[in-house]
């Protein structure tokens, strides 16, 4: 199996898919590791630390996917990369098909396989490949809260960082009390705000709570709690996933109307397609808009910034799945690994992901009939 690693080209992304100690792994049970030319230096690799791991540089973007068979890359294809996959590709990376037509139509165009690393499910329902990103999302959501809240980006002008005991303390109100969730609400309570967590899973709000010590309130979410949160809130963060299906709408434009000028709302499911309707995706470089007096964040990245850091977590949590995909063949290790299988996303140019293709209208097939169809052949 000839492994490929291309250079992230997306704006602002830093990352790098595998870093020269999870490449090592593979080279050292003998397989090609192909990198694309200071693929790592975002995530201050150099391209000798991935010669030294047994790696082959390559020049070009383009000779990178044509001498690869499983690309292995962070986000989703740009469509300057479409052309450059074929049915002879297997992608495994980032997709969030939900989020956009465009994307899931072009690809099921290229007729290549595409396991998504936000599907891929455990048993116990947790996404082991979104989780490392969720946790430092969920983090970050918080500190650019926090900075958007001053007053010359348009905030309301109060210190997320607060004093104790401040009856002025800020209040962050958290949709989604999953690992994203949790991660905003356990960074925003450490820096004294006041928290709310709402989420319509009583579970996850139980080990929300006892998670953070009880520094958080949670009440379970319908509309009318998100209205009453969402009004008295100075900073609302986005963090519900649905898997394999579209974020759900949870704050409406006329929400907003009943909110402060210089509420933000960091909407971190954009990636998703967002949880709030006026959510529309933004970049690092131009990273917020405001609507009705109200900012808005919505980086589909974040991570991307902070590339140390999240490179080595996406590595760790990715490099598993890629020596079976790299030892097995990807059909005989979808076969074999059920969280793996939940990961196939299309193949053949038909999706097998039931909500994406009812969302967009589309053609849909199982993973097992399409696994069957490979059986035939
Ligand atoms: N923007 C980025 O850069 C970035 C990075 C990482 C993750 N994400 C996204 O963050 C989101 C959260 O990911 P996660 O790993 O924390 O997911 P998770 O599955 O751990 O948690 C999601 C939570 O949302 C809750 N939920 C679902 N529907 C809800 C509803 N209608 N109302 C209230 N709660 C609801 C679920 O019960 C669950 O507890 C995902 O969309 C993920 O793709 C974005």
């Amino acid at each position: 199996m000839i492994v490929g690693i291309p250079k992230e080209i997306k704006q602002q992304e830093y990352r790098v898919a595998l870093t020269p100690e999870a490449v090592q792994r593979l080279t050292g049970s003998g397989h090609s590791v192909l990198v694309e030319k200071a693929a790592g230096e975002g995530a201050l690799f150099n391209d000798s630390d991935y010669i030294n791991a047994g790696a082959k540089i390559v020049s070009t973007h383009g000779k990178l996917f044509f001498l690869s068979e499983l690309i292995v890359k962070v986000k989703e294809p740009m469509p300057e990369e479409y052309v450059l996959m074929g049915t002879k590709h297997v992608l495994f990376a980032y997709l969030h098909l939900a989020s956009s037509r465009n994307l899931t139509e072009a690809l099921l165009a290229r007729k290549i396989t595409a396991i998504a690393f936000e599907t891929v499910e455990t048993s116990d329902g947790s996404h082991p490949l979104l989780a490392p990103m969720s946790e430092i999302a969920g983090r970050l959501s918080t500190l650019e809260g926090a900075k958007y809240l001053q007053r010359p980006w348009g905030g309301v002008g109060k210190l997320l960082a607060t004093f104790s005991e401040d009856e002025l303390a800020p209040k962050v109100v958290i949709l989604g009390a999953g690992v994203a969730g949790t991660a905003a609400a356990r960074t925003a309570a450490a820096l004294g705000a006041d928290v709310t967590v709402l989420d319509i899973n009583e579970d996850k709000l139980r080990a929300a709570v006892n998670m953070l010590d009880g520094k958080v309130t949670a009440v379970l979410s319908d509309q009318k709690a998100i209205e009453k949160y969402a009004a008295e809130a100075d900073l609302i963060i986005g963090a519900v996933y649905r898997p394999n299906d579209k974020a759900p709408g949870l704050i409406t434009r006329d929400h907003l109307k009943l909110m402060k000028k210089g509420t933000v709302i960091v909407d971190i499911a954009i990636d998703q397609g967002g949880c709030i309707e006026t959510s529309k995706p933004t970049t690092h470089a131009d990273p917020i808009f405001e609507v009705d007096g109200v900012i808005h964040y919505c980086v589909a990245n974040m991570p991307g910034c902070v590339p140390a850091t999240s490179t080595d977590a996406i590595s760790k949590a990715i490099v598993p799945y890629v020596e079976l995909l790299a030892d097995m063949g990807w059909k005989e290790a979808l076969r074999q690994d059920e969280p793996l299988r939940k990961g196939l996303n299309m193949h053949q140019g038909k999706l097998t992901c039931e909500p994406i293709a009812r969302l967009f209208e589309l053609p849909f097939w199982s993973a097992n009939d399409a696994l069957e169809s490979e059986s035939e052949k």
